[in-house]
């Protein structure tokens, strides 16, 4: 197929939804990455998606509204824990999983019984679903086992040909994957750190339980309570190390160990007191700015096809447990402590 780009002005906004409604599926920008959209509540529409990603059948996919009204069609019932969430972080980062209702057809959750929903709130996600006015299901644009794409040449290098439409929306704010909370167990249990933070959650909902998932490798055969975490997530062909030390320690490992073939995935301020050729993901104190680089930062490992890759450790607070839950993975949880 030929795929279209659109900006995100009205006319291609307006277009973008038409081949929605018309059972297309198009890539969208939206404040953490770029999902591949399509009709949430039609079984074909979801299967598309699935097929042009070349995503395991059985990982399910959130659903995205742009008004708190489309919310209680798509689940059982909101409990009040659920809307006070909702109140605080919506539009915004944040994808809450409750007990779905009949409307969600099968093939976005799988054999769950559960259903994932998240308000963007990007500016031009919320025009499309608004104009579309049915909810989207959008998992990351990226071909799975990428990392996720946070512009739309991202998306372009993985799914030209496989989608209908990419819409620019230029770079993406947060740059990582949404929070993800389940509330359909008695307490509430964070999948998969975001940009809405532990504390955050924890403010509202008081005490949460954070996955062992979020932290450590799931055991071979164990059961993933996101179904996410159980697959490998992008790995470059490098082989990536993720040293743990201060800075001083960082720079002696590498001046000893590092050759020409071997890259350094550092911060900003650091690359000219380094030996080999750096590749930077964001600022050193500022976990923001490292969520929005790490995902195009591991896409340049792979460019630059290096050997070994020796990555600074993230401070794991606020943010930067998300980074360290992205990055972690990225690295096989292959981690030198100096
Ligand atoms: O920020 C985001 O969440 C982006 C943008 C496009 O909104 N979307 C995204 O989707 O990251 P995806 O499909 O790449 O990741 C969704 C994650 C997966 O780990 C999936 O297993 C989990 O959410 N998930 C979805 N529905 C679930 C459910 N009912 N129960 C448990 N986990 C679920
Ligand atoms: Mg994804």
């Amino acid at each position: 197929m030929k795929t279209l780009y659109l900006s995100n002005d009205q006319q291609d906004i307006a277009r973008a939804a038409e081949i929605l409604r018309n059972g297309g599926i198009v890539a969208i920008p939206t404040e953490t990455v770029y999902g591949l959209a399509g009709n949430a509540l039609r079984g074909d529409c979801v299967k598309k998606i699935f097929d042009a990603k070349g995503r395991p059948s059985d990982n399910p996919l959130i659903v995205h509204i742009s008004d708190i009204s489309q919310w209680a069609p798509l689940v059982k019932s909101i409990p009040e824990s659920a809307m006070a969430l909702a109140e605080k972080y919506w539009p915004g980062p944040l994808t809450v999983i409750l007990p779905k209702s009949d409307i969600i057809p099968k093939e976005i959750c799988g054999k769950l019984d559960t259903v994932a929903v998240r308000m963007p709130s990007d500016e031009t996600a919320r025009a499309i679903i608004d104009t579309c006015s049915f909810p989207l299901a959008a998992p990351s644009a990226n071909t799975s086992g990428k990392p996720s794409p946070t512009t739309a040449s991202h998306v372009r290098a993985d799914l030209d040909g496989r989608v209908d439409a990419i819409v620019d929306g230029g770079e993406c704010s947060v740059g990582i994957e949404s929070t993800v909370i389940s509330l359909a167990d008695e307490v509430p249990r964070l999948l998969r750190p975001g940009g809405i933070t532990p504390e955050m959650l924890t403010e509202v909902l008081g005490e949460i339980v954070i996955d062992d998932a979020v932290y450590n490798k799931l055991a071979d055969g164990a059961v993933a309570a996101s179904p996410g975490m159980k697959y490998k997530h992008y790995s470059p062909d490098a082989e990536v190390v993720i040293i743990k030390s201060s800075f001083e320690q960082y720079k002696k490992y590498i001046d000893e160990n590092g050759t020409s073939d071997d890259v350094a995935l550092c911060f900003e301020e650091e690359v000219s007191d380094l030996s080999i050729k750096c590749i930077t993901y964001g600022k050193k104190d500022d976990p923001s700015s490292q969520a929005k680089h790490i995902f195009d930062a591991l896409r340049q490992v792979d460019k630059a096809k290096a050997k070994t890759v020796f990555a600074r450790f993230p401070e794991k607070e606020g943010i930067g447990l998300a980074v360290f839950n992205r990055l972690v993975r990225a690295a096989a949880f292959n981690i030198i402590e100096l």
